[in-house]
C-alpha cells in the first residue's frame, strides 16, 4: 500500500498545511477507509488516485445495480498510464502489439470504458491480492481466455514480482504470487467437453452405416482432462467456450464433422454443432456445480467478438481500423439478421444465456463493449500470414474485462455473509 500512501500525501499536503482541523478530520477519514479496505468482505477498492472521491461514487452504485456491459468508450490520454507494458514476458508474441510495431498499439489503452449508469473502477492489483490471499483462480477455456489470463498475470506481476511458475491440476500454465499465496492458472480447452479424432471402424457401426468416414468424436457428457480434476482446487473460476463451435476449417461439416457421443454411444441421427453445444453446456454446467467447492464463485464469460472485414480469416479478411467503431458500425457488423462474417458472436451468446439461466454461474458480459474495438486486435502486426482479428493486443481490451471481473467479484464477495 506504499503507493497509496504516497498518493494520499500528495493530495493532502499542499492545500491543508495551514488548516490543522480539516487535516485531522481527513486523517480520520483515511484511517477509516484504510480499515475498511482491509476487511476481506468490503467491495473492491478503486485505483489509488482519487480513493476518497471514487469510494463515494461507489456508494451510489452499490447494490450491484450497474450494468457494466452497456456504455461507451471515451478517449482519455491519461488512461492506462500506470499499466504493465510490452516487457511482460507472459505476453504471447503475436499479441504483443507494441513490440510488433502496430501503429496504434500505445493508443489502445487510452480508451476508457464508461458504463452508462456508473463508473467502472479500475483494477487495483495490490487491493486485489490483499483481498485474495490463499486463493486459486482458474481460467478455463480457449485462447481468448488465455488472453484474459495473461492480462491478469501482467497486471499483478507489475506490483508483485515474486512468482512461482507451475501447472496446478492439469493447467496449461499457472503462477503463484508468493507474497500473497494467490495462484492463477489457465486450463486450455476448446469445447469444454472431451473430443478426439474419429475414423470409421472397418467392422461397421451406426455412424459408419450412415456413411461417415472421418470426423471428431465429441463426448457431450465428459469434461476435457485439462480441467476436469481442477474443480476442487479453484476458489474462483472463469469459463468460456464458443470460437471452436463455429470453426469449419477444423470441424469441417462435410469432411471432418463433429460427431456427438452421449454415455459413450453415438447420437443418431447426428446433431448439428449448435445443438451439440447446448448439450455440452448443460452437462458441463452440471459437472462444475457438482465438483466445485461450495464457496466457489463461478463466472461464464460471454463471447469475444472477431472483427474480420472483407472476408473471413482465411479469405483475406483484415482489421485495419485505428479507432473504435460507432454504434451503427457495430450493428452493421454483428446484427444476427445481417449474417456477416462475425455473426457467431451473438449467436454463441444466445446459447450461453439459455444454458446459464438458473445456474450458479455469474455472467461476465464482455461482448458488446468489445464489439466496438475493431482497432484492438493484432491485425498484421509482427508479420503474420493471416491477419489476427480475433485475439486482442496486450495491454488492451482484456484489461477492461478484468476491471469488470474484479468489480463484479468484489460485489459478489461483499454481498456474502463474511466467514
Ligand atoms: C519494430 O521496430 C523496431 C525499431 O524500428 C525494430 O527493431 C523491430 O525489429 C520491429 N519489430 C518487428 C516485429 O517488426
Ligand atoms: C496457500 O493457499 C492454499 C489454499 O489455496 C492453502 O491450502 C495453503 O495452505 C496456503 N499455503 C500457505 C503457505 O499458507
Ligand atoms: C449466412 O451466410 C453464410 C455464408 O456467408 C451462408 O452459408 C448461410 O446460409 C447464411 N445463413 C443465413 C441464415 O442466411
Amino acid at each position: 500500500m506504499a503507493a497509496n500512501a504516497a498518493a494520499r500525501d500528495r493530495r493532502v499536503r499542499p492545500a491543508s498545511r495551514p488548516f490543522l482541523l480539516p487535516l485531522l478530520l481527513l486523517c480520520l477519514v483515511f484511517i477509516f477507509l484504510a480499515i475498511s479496505l482491509f476487511k476481506r468482505a468490503s467491495p473492491i477498492a478503486p485505483r489509488s488516485s482519487g480513493t476518497l472521491q471514487m469510494s463515494w461514487n461507489r456508494e451510489s452504485n452499490s447494490g450491484g445495480s450497474c450494468d457494466y456491459s452497456i456504455g461507451s468508450w471515451i478517449y482519455d490520454p491519461m488512461h492506462g498510464s500506470g499499466m504493465y507494458d510490452s516487457s511482460c514476458k507472459e505476453i504471447f508474441k503475436g499479441w504483443n502489439c507494441i513490440a510488433g510495431n502496430k501503429s496504434n498499439a500505445r493508443d489502445l489503452i487510452k480508451w476508457r470504458w464508461k458504463p452508462q449508469s456508473c463508473d467502472l473502477p479500475l483494477f487495483n492489483p495490490i487491493w486485489f491480492m490483499e483481498s485474495h490471499r490463499h486463493t486459486n483462480i482458474g481460467f478455463i477455456g480457449d485462447s481468448l481466455n488465455r488472453n484474459m489470463f495473461v492480462s491478469l498475470f501482467c497486471t499483478l506481476k507489475r506490483v508483485s514480482g515474486e512468482v512461482k511458475k507451475w501447472r496446478p491440476a492439469g493447467a496449461d500454465r499457472g503462477f503463484t504470487f508468493l507474497k500473497y499465496n494467490l495462484t492463477i492458472a489457465y486450463h486450455r480447452t476448446n469445447l469444454l467437453a472431451h473430443y478426439s479424432r474419429w475414423s470409421a471402424n472397418p467392422n461397421g457401426g451406426e455412424l459408419e452405416s450412415l456413411g461417415y468416414k472421418e470426423g471428431f468424436r465429441v463426448d457431450v457428457d465428459v469434461p476435457e482432462t485439462t480441467w476436469a480434476e481442477a474443480m476442487p482446487f479453484h476458489d474462483i473460476l472463469i469459463f468460456n467456450t464458443g470460437h471452436w463451435w463455429w470453426a469449419p476449417s477444423k470441424f469441417d461439416p462435410v469432411r471432418t464433422p463433429m460427431l456427438f457421443f452421449e454415455r459413450g454411444q453415438p447420437m443418431v441421427p447426428p446433431l448439428p454443432p449448435h445443438v451439440g453445444l447446448d448439450l455440452v453446456l448443460k452437462y458441463m454446467i452440471r459437472y462444475v456445480e457438482k465438483e466445485t467447492k461450495q464457496s466457489s464463485i463461478k463466472f461464464f464469460r460471454t463471447q469475444s467478438p472477431r472483427h474480420f472485414e472483407g472476408g473471413d480469416w482465411d479469405h483475406g479478411g483484415s482489421c485495419p481500423r485505428l479507432s473504435p467503431l460507432s454504434t451503427e458500425q457495430v450493428d452493421e457488423l454483428f446484427a444476427i439478421n445481417k449474417n456477416g462474417t462475425n455473426v457467431e458472436t451473438r449467436l454463441v451468446n444466445q446459447h450461453l444465456h439459455k444454458a446459464l439461466k438458473g445456474s450458479e454461474f455469474h455472467i461476465l458480459d464482455v461482448t458488446h463493449l468489445s464489439e466496438f474495438r475493431a482497432d484492438a486486435h493484432p491485425s498484421s502486426a509482427g508479420g503474420k500470414k493471416h491477419d489476427d482479428c480475433m485475439h486482442w493486443c496486450l495491454p488492451g481490451v482484456t484489461d477492461t474485462w478484468n476491471d469488470i471481473f474484479a468489480t463484479l467479484l468484489g460485489e459478489i464477495e461483499s454481498s456474502r455473509p463474511s466467514s
